[in-house]
């Protein structure tokens, strides 16, 4: 069997378990739902062309699962709402670790005033030296702009905040947010524009996340402590509940079984080992790093939408860190 097509479908997925001798040809899959609406699946995977892809769209339940307070986690059609009141944030988290990949939310964030509060959407490892990929949405009071804060941690150090206002109201429709990963850079997507990027620069010695399996994480909770206006707007309770709105869940990566070792997911998640059959599409040389197109959309967001770049913030670093240097 392909390395592609073993052990990225979850348990119960029957219709599309790949049977023996299952040729890695690009197939599409949908069908109708057993408890509830969109349900849909579908495979891109060519291993004669070389290239390795697994895409699928899925249902909430299908990858998720609440990860705290589960009362404040509401189904509402396709729809998953997460909500933040007095008593209680919330959250959830992904059944299944991934290398690698790309993976996409639609959110609909708190509408109206949502000051102090703060809506995550992010990648993280486990331990001590955990990698770490954050959205983090700082509310803001109503008619005032959200901002989209970002950060990169590596073997548990993060320090690496961005702050970026947003080109559209991201509480009066879903948008989507993706996180792509692969061992040349990570991209931050909105609406498949790249607002950051953090690349690969081992070889200036900047560690790069690269070795351990990652979940998918969303939460909201009360930050009224820092996040709007820096501290000084605080939560206004009487306009509780606040409730950010999700949809579209994807994962495209390589999945992790929680029973295979580190060293093992690493070696069955890098397209270098998959055995010269086919390579993962996000180890394809034009993933390495942006297009010439997207380049220009990092610019473009950076020329006009850029609030707070760490990188150039001399007070907290007065030398700038290493990966700081030729960036876009
Ligand atoms: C909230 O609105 C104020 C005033 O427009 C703005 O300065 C601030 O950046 C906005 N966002 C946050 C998260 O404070």
């Amino acid at each position: 069997m392909a390395p592609c097509c073993s052990g990225a479908l979850p348990p119960g997925d029957g219709v599309l378990a790949p049977s023996p001798g299952y040729s890695c040809n690009t197939k599409r899959v949908s069908f109708p739902l057993v408890d509830g609406p969109i349900l849909q699946l579908y495979q891109t995977v060519t291993s004669r062309t070389g290239i390795v892809s697994f895409v699928r769209s899925a249902k909430f339940d299908e990858l998720f699962q609440p990860s705290w307070a589960s009362d404040h986690v509401i189904y509402e059609g396709e729809q998953l709402k997460l909500k933040l009141d007095h008593y209680s944030g919330a959250g959830f988290v992904s059944k299944s670790k991934y290398m690698f990949g790309k993976t996409t939310v639609q959110i609909k964030l708190v509408e109206g005033d949502s000051a102090g509060t703060v809506t995550a959407f992010y990648m993280s490892s486990e331990g001590p030296k955990h990698h770490e990929f954050d959205f983090e949405f700082l509310g803001n009071t109503s008619g005032e702009p959200y901002l989209v804060q970002t950060n990169v941690y590596v073997n548990g150090v993060g320090n690496r905040e961005e702050r970026q206002s947003l080109w559209f109201d991201p509480t009066k429709d879903f948008h989507s947010y993706s996180i792509l990963w692969n061992q040349h850079q990570v991209v931050f997507l909105i609406d498949e524009t790249p607002i950051r990027v953090f690349s690969n620069k081992e070889k200036r010695g900047v560690p790069f996340p690269k070795d351990q399996p990652m979940g998918v994480y969303s939460s909201i909770w009360n930050a009224d402590d820092w996040a709007t206006q820096g501290g000084r707007v605080k939560t206004d309770w009487t306009h509780a509940p606040f409730v950010s709105s999700y949809k579209g869940f994807e994962i495209d990566g390589c999945e992790c079984p929680i029973t295979t070792t580190a060293d093992e997911n690493q070696k069955r998640c890098m397209s270098s080992s998959v055995n010269q059959k086919g390579r993962y599409w996000w180890d394809e040389p034009v993933m390495s790093e942006l297009n010439l197109h997207q380049h220009h959309q990092l610019l473009w967001v950076r020329a006009n939408h850029q609030i707070y770049d760490y990188c150039t913030d001399s007070t907290r670093f007065p030398v700038a860190p290493p990966e700081c240097d030729h960036r876009p």
